[in-house]
């Protein structure tokens, strides 16, 4: 039951004789922002009396006459210009909350017409170790997935996986030059991962070289810059020349500072070579080490005997390393096609690029040139290599034959925004224009310095280790002696364990989806895993106290199917405030799909388990004045658990019966 669509059909029957096309103006229903309005406010009367040329409240009295509301609502109110408040009828509110009981779905209903979508996400890089980064898209793709697919469409997951790229080339050279094959054949993640280290750092310690070089000049450039716009700052006095030197001033203050703290983590990168010996002699003796590496991805592109069966060899572990993270965090895809299945067709797709005139030669590359972009698209480089943008060309036209979607959402840092406008503008131009595709984009994780996460020797933070210290700060809080001293019969340690886990994995996804994906957030732990606020751990403990109250009452949850027909009213406004929540379920699962924003479930949720919290202060279950009051009460609280259990289940979250 999605309330607001179910008034805008009264609406549109309303309207229908004021206006031809009724459907914007009846859809036009939003929740009330104080209560004491109402539960929703339909909003049509103000555009539509300008369309019509009347006085707004005179329009909505005049649609309120025409409307029909009165089995679910109060007598509809008009307020300020020309709002029409609507309140929803306790017989109404009961009768929904008795529907509810028994449908499985919580009342969402399933979705009319169904949409085939395909969700690309998680997508990391393999043979270089998982890190933070990568929670992002795993976490909000996979809410996505199981959201719109509980809404009823058809759901299509597929890890376009980086199993071809320069990252292969990379652990090649390092285990040409610096592996030891019995180590690699004996505990192959960590070694890969070590000689994947080992050589980007000698990557890395290569470009910070050179970018060095350049840059004193560059700092002395800016360093004059500075002191010629103070010296003009100095000698102006005309107050309008003054402010654009002012400026000036900064402007060039600011970018002298960007390039000292470039400065500063280049020679903190140079420096991490150069004060271990080893290391050095290992710099000094690969100087050519980035373009090997291309060589090696190049060779191995080109079918190379040698590098074809180092990558075979090596990329199932690669895929271990990362499905063992998939378990921890339960999350599935109906599709591992990774970045080399498509390498076959990369030809086809620059050579029908061509025919069709849309790409062309440019100093020896392929470019695709679209006049809405500053610089093209190559798809194939000089050196007759193809690129990321050719494999998701090709990516794109398999789904097209292969899936036939309505929609693609493509769940990639916000970073690659450029790569996905141009990927759609190209794909526009091949004739695929009735699928709509969406770049899901997201922000950064920061560390709580504001600065992207980091430890101490530098690199990103693993995401497995990540894991583990939620797990076991989670275990400290929740776990904490006090806490289970009052839980009765006592926990143990099975059962612990599955407590921090649940906890901690939760944790770690719930921070993550709570914040709105394009923004950048920090992470802390600790106020992750926090009991209060807007934390899992808060919902999970709203579902452990349903729990415990149906517990108490000897029921479970599914055996509470109806209300005593004597309950004709509610007795406490806590009991409607939490009704109203919970037939609110289906417009969170819609705003989820409709803006690809998971944080709406959450937002939802908080709000719901803030509900339940104010109803169970002050409405007793157990010692009810009344069978009748009871057995409301019990519903709301059977209704509150499957909820939450289920929207948490939408973000890949698990419950615990007690905590
Ligand atoms: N492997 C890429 C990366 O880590 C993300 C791939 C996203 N999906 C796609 N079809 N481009 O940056």
């Amino acid at each position: 039951m999605h309330l607001p669509n179910f008034l805008s059909v009264r609406f549109a029957d309303a309207l229908r004789t004021l206006v031809d096309d009724p459907a914007p103006f009846a859809s036009m229903i939003r929740s009330t922002n104080d209560p004491s309005f109402g539960d929703y406010q339909a909003n049509c009367a103000m555009p539509l009396s300008k369309q019509l040329g009347k006085n707004p409240r005179d329009l909505a009295a005049e649609i309120v006459e025409r409307l029909d509301v009165d089995t679910c609502c109060e007598p509809p109110e008009i307020a300020g210009p020309g709002f029409i408040n609507l309140r929803l009828k306790t017989s109404f509110l009961l009768q929904q909350l008795r529907a509810m009981l028994v449908d499985e779905r919580c009342l969402v209903s399933v979705a009319n017409p169904k949409r085939k979508v395909i969700v690309d996400f998680s997508s990391p890089n393999v043979a270089k170790p998982m890190h933070v980064g990568h929670i992002r898209s795993t976490v909000i793709g996979d809410a996505l997935a199981r959201t719109i697919g509980f809404l009823g469409h058809e759901v299509i997951t597929d890890n376009h996986l980086g199993d071809w790229g320069t990252q292969f080339g990379i652990i090649i050279y390092g285990y040409k030059h610096f592996g030891d094959p019995e180590k690699v054949a004996k505990n192959p993640v960590p070694e890969l991962a070590s000689l994947y280290r080992l050589v980007n750092q000698l990557i890395e310690y290569r470009k910070a070289k050179r970018a060095a070089e350049g840059l004193p000049a560059q700092l002395a450039e800016a360093k004059s810059e500075v002191e010629n716009a103070r010296q003009t700052v100095d000698a102006t006095t005309d107050p309008k020349t003054l402010k654009s030197a002012k400026k000036s001033l900064a402007s060039a203050q600011k970018k002298q500072q960007a390039l000292q703290s470039q400065a500063q983590s280049l020679s903190e990168k140079i420096e991490q070579v150069e004060s271990d010996p080893t290391l050095l002699a290992q710099a000094n003796d690969h100087s050519d080490v980035d373009h090997a590496v291309l060589e090696e991805t190049v060779k191995l592109h080109q079918g190379d005997a040698e590098n074809l069966e180092l990558w075979t060899q090596f990329l199932p572990h690669c895929k271990d390393e990362i499905n063992r993270i998939y378990k921890r965090l339960n999350v599935t895809f109906d599709h591992t096609l990774g970045e080399s299945f498509y390498h076959p067709l990369l030809p086809g797709v620059v050579e029908e690029l061509e025919k069709r005139g849309l790409a062309r030669d440019s100093e020896g590359a392929v470019c695709v040139f679209l006049d809405e972009f500053n610089a093209p698209m190559i798809v194939r480089k000089k050196d007759g290599a193809y690129l990321y943008a050719t494999t998701d060309i090709a990516t794109l036209k398999y789904r097209l034959e292969e899936f036939k979607p309505d929609e693609i959402l493509y769940v990639v840092d916000s970073r690659q925004s450029e790569h996905f406008d141009k990927l759609f503008a190209v794909a526009k131009r091949i004739g695929m224009q009735d699928v709509k595709m969406v770049h899901v984009n997201f922000g950064t994780v920061l560390g709580e310095n504001g600065k992207p996460l980091k430890t101490r020797s530098g690199t990103l933070i693993g995401l497995e280790g990540l894991l583990d210290d939620a797990v076991q700060r989670a275990r400290e809080v929740v776990c904490n002696p006090e806490r289970l001293d009052k839980i009765d019969p006592p926990m143990d340690d099975a059962e612990l364990t599955n407590v921090a886990q649940t906890v901690g994995h939760g944790a770690i996804k719930y921070a993550d989806l709570s914040h709105h994906r394009t923004s950048d957030y920090s992470f802390s732990l600790d106020k992750m895993v926090a009991l209060e606020g807007n934390t899992s751990a808060y919902i999970q403990y709203a579902y452990a106290r349903t729990q415990g109250i149906l517990r108490k009452a000897g029921q479970r949850e599914q055996e509470v199917t109806s209300i005593d027909p004597q309950v004709t009213d509610f007795t406490h406004p806590a009991e409607r405030a939490l009704a109203m929540k919970l037939l609110r379920f289906e417009e969170a699962l819609v705003s989820v799909h409709q803006d690809y924003a998971p944080n709406a479930l959450v937002d939802y949720l908080y709000e719901t388990a803030k509900a339940y919290a104010v109803f169970n202060d002050n409405c007793h279950v157990l010692k009810a004045e009344s069978d009748a009051i009871a057995s409301l009460r019990l519903a709301l609280v059977a209704l509150t658990g499957r909820v939450i259990r289920l929207a948490l289940s939408l973000l890949g979250i698990n419950t615990v019966p007690r905590m």
